[in-house]
């Protein structure tokens, strides 16, 4: 398993020990051990319903935890939320800005909240509207930005007090992919200057781009985790071939296959062939005559960790 790589002489960012949280008899959180360096990218990969955003709301102090431990920058969200909060940048998964402010005010108002004064807020709203691409949009009123423009400042907002720690819950959702990509680097570059991300998503390829370390979770348990190379190295082959042979013929023809592969899957629409070398495997399926209708090799992702540990698609 991928280990803590934090030296024990930094204390951690977060730390989490049998963390629980129950909604009457639900448990949404199953008791998950969890430490995250300072500086260090941390990722919360999983499925709709896995108890990400959950963990996300009891390390910012808005939910209370039902048992186990959790501090964050040595203290305790739930005896001293302030306190972390002042330290924490927030992303919420839903945006809930002040859709009645105008973009720039949203930013001030916000961080008039932890006791910024007016006069540094200036300039530090007009620098925080040039990160999200807003400078244009400072007056217009929050409700007539788009989805992707909300998303932005939202996340702008996030980070008004210069925050330690970073929580983003489901960033880039409703971003374009040039957004997306514009995103990830901004977000690359607070990493390099040194602040902590917790990042959730159900994005294997955020998980990969962004992550430098983090937890498989589903139905409220840690799966697995490591560096997202570590975790693909420990759970899959190095190249997957996607085999199409058509709805009907996709589970029969895969008696054929079983001694080609490492391992196979056979998902509703398609067959991947978990193989070391994917082009020797794809032509051993031609030598044999099997004639898929498409055919695809490509390297192995989390996507394909999630399916060896859960036997289900992430994204579904
Ligand atoms: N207030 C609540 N009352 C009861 N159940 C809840 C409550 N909030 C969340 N849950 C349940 O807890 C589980 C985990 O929810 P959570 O929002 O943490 O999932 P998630 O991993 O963030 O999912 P998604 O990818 O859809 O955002 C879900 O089954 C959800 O229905
Ligand atoms: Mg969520």
């Amino acid at each position: 398993m991928g280990g803590v790589d934090y030296r024990p002489s930094v204390p951690p960012a977060i730390h989490a020990h049998a963390l629980r949280k129950t909604y009457g008899d639900f448990v949404a959180v199953d008791g998950i051990d969890f430490e995250v360096a300072p500086g260090e990218s941390f990722g919360l990969l999983g499925p709709n319903g896995a108890g990400k955003s959950t963990t996300m709301r009891m390390i910012g102090g808005t939910l209370d935890r039902t048992g186990g431990e959790l501090s964050v920058l040595g203290m305790d969200p739930g005896l001293q939320g302030p306190q972390v909060r002042a330290h924490l940048g927030v992303i919420p998964q839903q945006d809930n800005l002040d859709e009645e402010l105008r973009v720039r005010e949203n930013l001030i108002m916000y961080g008039r909240f932890f006791g910024i004064t007016r006069a540094e807020l200036g300039p530090k709203a007009d620098e925080l509207l040039q990160f999200a691409q807003l400078t244009e949009k400072a007056k217009s009123k929050v409700q007539a930005l788009s989805g992707g423009m909300k998303r932005r400042l939202t996340i702008a907002r996030g980070l008004v007090n210069d925050p330690k720690v970073l929580l983003l819950d489901e960033p880039t959702t409703g971003l374009d992919p040039q957004a997306r990509h514009i995103l990830w680097d901004r977000l690359f570059r607070l990493k390099e200057n040194g602040t902590t991300l917790v990042v959730t998503t159900h994005f294997m390829d955020e998980a990969e781009q962004l992550c430098d370390r983090l937890i498989v979770v589903d139905h409220g348990k840690i799966m697995a985790s490591g560096s997202p190379q570590g975790l693909i190295r420990e759970y899959s082959t190095r190249e997957v071939v996607e085999l199409r042979f058509g709805s009907e013929r996709n589970a029969t023809v895969v008696d054929e296959l079983t001694d080609i592969a490492d391992r196979i899957e056979i998902l509703p629409d398609r067959v991947l062939m978990y193989a070391h070398d994917g082009e020797g495997a794809l032509e051993e399926v031609g030598r044999r005559g099997l004639n898929p209708v498409t055919s695809l090799v490509r390297r192995s992702s989390l996507e394909d960790v999630f399916l060896r540990l859960t036997g289900r698609s992430l994204v579904d």
